[in-house]
């Protein structure tokens, strides 16, 4: 069995400004995409913790900083940063062609699952 991409276009990449992140609602999933100097990383939006928005957070290197309490997420692996204990979202294969912003929505992985998930 192999595990097939499935690309699915999801917005131009001029909608993603430099060191922001954008919600975008995908079928039954709400993903948020940052801009990291040109480079295109998509996490879930939903924080593990209360469901703040990650969109909304602060964008440090290549992490981001939820609005509400301020955990700070890894967005290449997914994984809380220096948290008090293991936390993660999950993160998806993205890529851009032509100037637009490609998301294997099917492709999302979580490096760790919450025991209380
Ligand atoms: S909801 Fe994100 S840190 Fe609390």
């Amino acid at each position: 069995m192999t595990d097939q991409i499935i690309w699915t276009a999801i917005t131009p990449v001029e909608n993603i400004p430099p060191r922001e992140g954008r919600a975008v609602n995908a079928g039954s999933q709400e993903i948020a995409i940052f801009n990291i100097g040109g480079r295109y990383l998509t996490i879930e939006n939903k924080c593990p913790h209360k469901g703040g928005p990650l969109c909304d957070g602060i964008v440090s290197g290549t992490s981001v900083v939820c609005p509400l309490h301020a955990r700070r997420f890894d967005l290449e692996t997914g994984m809380a940063v220096r948290a008090t204990e293991p936390a993660c979202v999950a993160t998806y294969p993205t890529k851009v062609e032509g100037g637009v912003i490609y998301v294997d929505l099917a492709g999302a992985r979580k490096a760790y699952e919450d025991a209380a998930a």
